[in-house]
């Protein structure tokens, strides 16, 4: 089989490569034998490249198979495959199909690989309207394996299914893009993300903290703008601008257009959205930019894209998803993302501006993603409670709820075995891979019930309820092989505070409160145990002599808490947390959880020392006007004995 490909430039010459790998006879054509030239030495460079990783097992012999032409009549009349690269300028395009429709044999197909244009007004060139498709490629195509099929007005379908074959059997995957739309399907949801990004900064974020949510949240391999700068802000503005003449509403945000004017076009002019001191020089997207910005605020756009794009019959949604993991190195599909992270989220995002109608109608319908068991795909849902806990299975996480917002989810008997209760559930469904634990309301959750110490006369109440309903909860998380991760949504006092110890991953909402006020009612922190203060440190008598409050910020640097996101993410920054850990593999995790038993252990000792030594205040009148002064709400005696 031969294939032609016309254009040697960026695109084309890693088209020819490709094709050449594969097995194929190519011609590639362009308008100058210096064009060429540079062409076959960079097929050639990139070919030892490949061959010194593998991927290619004699480079020469490929190399062979290219033959390199100005001539493209002739070359069309051998070809059995047409692959067209040259400039983006329809007039040029026209007049290469036009040439390539009078040489080649009738049945061969001519695809394009153009960006933009409207594939019928390409085929209007011909007299084969109707075996005219797009093939759109990704560069570099000799990494990104993967292709835009786009069926124009007239393909036939035996064109497309021709074009499909000629894809598989030069190893790149596709989606099939039934209308064209400009812009296909990624560089649609693409420019509207980028736009956003813009909008962003426009708004006062700054580049990095847009790359950290892209490449420490999100999970791609590199920066959005860090890209752009990459390939050329000019290149970008070309696309959007052409989008938007070719009839998709979208414009070049000022802040690109100035860009442009100022030749701040990214690496190769040293200064784009980040600056370069020299070719290697690389923007500092540090992770600790990562939380300022929703994730969301910068996706929304492009699930809104994706929305209009399915419901205009363009591309279905395992498409999209698929198309944005391999041509974008997306880390799971967009659709899949928007479903984690609730399609309710995402329109709250999109307030004020036009979401999709398609959007609109599934949240009022709730179908609001893997929260409801339903969103653009159906997902795994279970819904039970325990008493005051509310227990939700999320297709491979849990999330597991504290409902007791009037008491300030304190720990009642109920709350104890609730707890304990749904952990067990989660812990025997082979399905789920991670646990989720947060609050309702405006606490995480205010520690042990006091009315309930308050009715403890002698140690043996106070040991048999800690026994009997405290310790089995203690004793499962102790041993649990799934990892759990709590997100603090307010107050977490006391034993609301200390239980954190216990898990893997603490999130904490900027506004969340901690104490260990036990001393205040005539009690003892756990954590003010040995035990507790060897864990975490002398700083923490401090709190647990005064009962003082520290804020999220305060927690983190007591090691109490890992991450402190804004109070409108917290949600969103559990969704993440569990994704990452589902890309582990599992056994692997469960080592982990092994290990870190050591931990958990350390922490048991700390609580069970603690307890005990809560046990011994019981019996003295200390303890006693403690809870009454807490349940008349007034000081108790010792102040200014
Ligand atoms: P380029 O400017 O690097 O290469 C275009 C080539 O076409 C040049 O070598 C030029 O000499 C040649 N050419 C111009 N007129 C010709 C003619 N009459 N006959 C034969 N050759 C002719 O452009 P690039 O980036 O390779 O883009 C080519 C096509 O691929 C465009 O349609 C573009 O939209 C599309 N594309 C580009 C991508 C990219 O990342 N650069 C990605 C996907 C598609």
């Amino acid at each position: 089989m031969r294939v032609l490909v016309v254009g040697a430039g960026t695109m084309g010459h890693g088209i020819a490569s490709v094709c050449a790998a594969s097995g194929f006879e190519v011609d590639l054509v362009d308008v100058s034998e210096e064009v060429l030239d540079s062409a076959k030495m960079k097929i050639g460079w990139s070919l030892k490249k490949l061959e010194e990783r593998g991927a290619v097992k004699n480079a020469m012999e490929v190399l062979q198979r290219i033959r390199t032409s100005t001539n493209l009549a002739e070359c069309a009349k051998f070809a059995d495959f047409v692959i067209e690269a040259v400039v983006e300028k329809t007039e040029v395009k026209k007049e290469i199909f036009k040439i390539l429709d009078e040489n080649c044999r009738p049945e061969v197909v001519l695809s394009t690989n153009t960006s933009t244009i409207p594939i019928s007004d390409i085929a209007s060139a011909t007299r084969r309207p109707e075996k005219v498709a797009g093939l759109h490629f990704f560069n570099p195509p000799v990494l990104i394996k993967f292709v835009e099929i786009i069926r124009g007005e007239k393909t036939s379908d035996e064109t497309l299914k021709k074009t499909v074959e000629f894809a598989k059997s030069i190893g790149m995957d596709h989606i099939i893009v039934e209308k064209e739309v400009p812009g296909f399907v990624v560089n649609r949801i693409n420019v509207r993300v980028f736009n956003e990004a813009v909008r962003l900064i426009e708004s006062g974020y700054r580049p990095e903290e847009i790359d950290a949510v892209v490449k420490y949240r999100i999970g791609m391999p590199m920066g959005l703008l860090e890209v752009v700068d990459f390939s050329g802000v000019d290149v970008l503005y070309n696309v959007i601008k052409e989008l938007g003449r070719r009839g998709m509403d979208v414009e070049v945000p000022e802040t690109v257009r100035r860009m442009v004017e100022e030749n701040r076009l990214g690496m190769k002019t040293g200064r784009g959205f980040y600056e370069y001191e020299g070719f290697y020089s690389r923007a500092k997207i540090l992770p600790k930019f990562a939380y300022r910005l929703n994730p969301l605020n910068l996706i929304a756009a492009g699930i809104n894209e994706a929305a209009w794009l399915i419901r205009n019959g363009v591309a279905t949604k395992e498409s999209i998803d698929k198309a944005m993991v391999l041509g974008m190195g997306y880390p799971k599909g967009l659709l899949e993302m928007a479903d984690d992270f609730g399609l309710d989220n995402v329109l709250k995002v999109l307030e004020g501006r036009e979401a999709d109608p398609l959007l609109k109608k599934m949240v009022s319908d709730g179908k609001l993603g893997k929260k409801s068991g339903e969103g653009f795909y159906c997902w795994k849902y279970d819904r039970k409670e325990f008493g005051p806990v509310i227990y939700e299975k999320r297709d491979k996480y849990a999330l597991i709820t504290m409902n007791r917002p009037e008491k300030l989810n304190a720990l009642n008997e109920e709350m104890w075995r609730g707890l304990n209760e749904a952990f067990i559930e989660a812990e025997k469904d082979p399905d789920i891979r991670v646990v989720v634990l947060t609050g309702r309301g405006r606490a995480f959750c205010a520690g042990d019930d006091i009315a309930v110490m308050g009715s403890w006369k002698t140690f043996m109440d106070g040991k048999n309820f800690f026994t009997s309903v405290a310790v089995p909860l203690l004793d499962t998380i102790a041993n649990y092989t799934k990892p759990i991760i709590s997100l603090v949504n307010g107050i977490a006092f006391g034993g609301g505070l200390e239980l954190n110890l216990a898990f893997d991953i603490v999130i904490a909402s900027e506004d969340a409160l901690f104490s260990v006020p036990e001393g205040l009612i005539g009690a003892i922190p756990p954590v003010a145990s040995s035990l507790g203060l060897a864990v975490l440190g002398r700083k923490m008598v401090r709190y647990c002599l005064t009962g003082d409050q520290m804020d999220a910020d305060e927690a983190r640097q007591m090691g109490i808490v890992d991450i402190v996101v804004p109070r409108d993410q917290l949600e969103i920054a559990g969704v993440e947390f569990v994704n990452k850990i589902l890309r582990l593999a599992p056994l692997s995790v469960r080592a982990i959880k092994e290990t870190a038993r050591a931990y958990r252990s350390i922490f048991g000792f700390v609580v069970e020392k603690g307890l005990h030594e809560i046990i011994e205040l019981i019996p003295t009148e200390d303890f006693a006007e403690g809870m009454r002064a807490f349940v008349q709400r007034r000081r108790p005696l010792w102040i200014g004995r």
